[in-house]
């Protein structure tokens, strides 16, 4: 019989150098469950799922994939994949229910056992503070959008810090802050929900701002973790080569992109960007854009596609010819390789790791087996984008797949499985996908 010869792999591990840094990543609100167990207090994602339709699936994060209770099961199933790190968030209103005051000792306790758990396993513990689950009580007295939250964010960063910092590899600030400013405050399509520019880009300024103090208090204190920040970066291509479309990707890079990249590492606010939200620019006080321009240990990207700006133009995905998965986004790994030699190139950052990377596909669990070769295929090609940035001199230290579990996507409920590892939401059984099998294989060094 003739055998199909096996297609030759893309890229190998001992391509990267050997402590290069290997792992997967969750958050708090999208695995935990267990939201009113144990002293936890409510977040505003916990609000924001009761409002009507604004979960795809009419779901919630009650249960997610209850690893508050198998946690002890799921990092057994990071060991198994031979990666050397795990990305996770703390959720802020387990450890302290109004995000001002009482500490919840039990909330401390179930992080406690993790970092435990992944120090005995020899594992990394990449550690993101806010992973979008801002306490409710916080929210109730305007949330980000109110200075004081800053303080709160600093407060609670080195109680964590001062707790934990001595097992943590790297502290994170904040995830992706232009999502919880623009898709939480302008679009309303993610907690808490509102539909304001002003008020999005004061939250946006305030994320930043509470990075900088918080990182600056970290330092004060002598915590030995690295600080950074994670943002959600993406190329912006003009849809087409009308002259108008070239300025609104210029337009949206800056929104997107350069608000915050610019901020971060040049201490400043893009100059056409701020001349374009007019009134809308947020209220910046003396000094803020120092404390902002915090030096950064890192810069994490979160990278799944590329974006495309039309003036107005009705731009359709699939007219790139390349796959699309089941978010919509296109499968663009060159866009990974641009994106970090940019930031090498553009602003001399001074390490970066990919923090989230992975793809959404419809997979079926059948005789007890997810057969998801688009995802395996998703991840080589990344890897090898990474690879290649690498070798163009970006100084790329990391790389986390998105994510180890399938598990509660946002605004996209249950629907949506990003995992190496599939659940099943009526029973929480845990199977590995043939992407997992294909990651550990990949790590194992011959
Ligand atoms: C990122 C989020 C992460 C996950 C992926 C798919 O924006 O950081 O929590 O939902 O998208």
């Amino acid at each position: 019989m003739l055998m199909k010869a096996p297609e030759p792999a893309l890229v190998r591990r001992a391509d990267f150098p050997q402590h290069f840094v290997w792992g997967v990543a969750t958050s708090a609100f999208q695995i935990e469950g267990a939201t009113r167990t144990d002293g936890r207090g409510p977040s505003i994602w916990d609000v924001f799922c009761q409002q009507p339709q604004a979960i795809a699936d009419g779901s919630n994060g009650d249960v997610a994939c209850d690893h508050y209770h198998r946690w002890m099961e799921d990092l057994d199933l990071v060991a198994s994949l031979g990666v050397n790190a795990y990305r996770f968030s703390i959720s802020w209103p387990r450890v302290q229910p109004l995000g001002e005051g009482a500490w919840n000792e039990a909330g401390f306790d179930f992080y406690d056992r993790i970092l435990t758990r992944l120090q005995a396993l020899g594992i990394q513990a990449h550690v993101t503070l806010n992973h979008w689950d801002l306490p409710q009580a916080l929210q109730d007295k305007g949330g980000w959008e109110q200075r004081e939250t800053c303080t709160h964010f600093v407060r609670y960063a080195r109680e964590v810090a001062r707790r934990f910092g001595d097992r943590i590899t790297s502290i994170c600030t904040h995830n992706e802050p232009w999502v919880m400013a623009v898709l939480g405050h302008e679009q309303g399509v993610f907690a808490p929900g509102l539909k304001s520019r002003a008020r999005a880009m004061q939250v946006a300024h305030h994320l930043l701002l509470s990075h900088g103090m918080a990182l600056k208090a970290l330092r004060e204190d002598g915590t030995r973790a690295e600080a950074g920040i994670v943002l959600n970066l993406s190329p912006i291509y003009p849809a087409s080569d009308a002259p108008a479309d070239a300025q609104k990707a210029r337009l949206d890079d800056g929104l997107n992109t350069r608000w915050y990249v610019d901020a971060l590492l040049l201490g400043r606010y893009p100059d056409d960007v701020v001349e374009h939200l007019g009134d809308d620019v947020p209220q910046v006080r003396d000094g803020d854009m120092a404390l902002i321009a915090q030096p950064l240990d890192f810069l994490g990207v979160n990278y799944y596609t590329r974006n495309f700006a039309s003036s107005g133009n009705p731009w359709d995905v699939r007219s790139t010819g390349n796959q699309v998965t089941d978010m919509g986004w296109e499968v663009y790994p060159e866009g990974l390789t641009e994106l970090l030699c940019r930031l090498h190139r553009d602003y001399a950052v001074p390490k970066l790791l990919v923090t989230e990377n992975g793809a959404a596909f419809k997979d079926v669990l059948r005789d007890g087996q997810v057969d998801d070769v688009d995802r395996e295929r998703y991840l080589e090609r990344h890897i090898a984008a990474t690879l290649a940035a690498r070798e163009l001199g970006a100084p790329v230290e990391g790389y986390f797949a998105w994510s180890l579990l399938d598990n509660f996507e946002w605004a996209s409920g249950y629907e949506k499985r990003f995992g190496l590892v599939h659940v099943d939401y009526a029973t929480l059984q845990r199977t590995p996908k043939r992407s997992a099998r294909w990651l550990s294989r990949f790590l194992k060094v011959d």
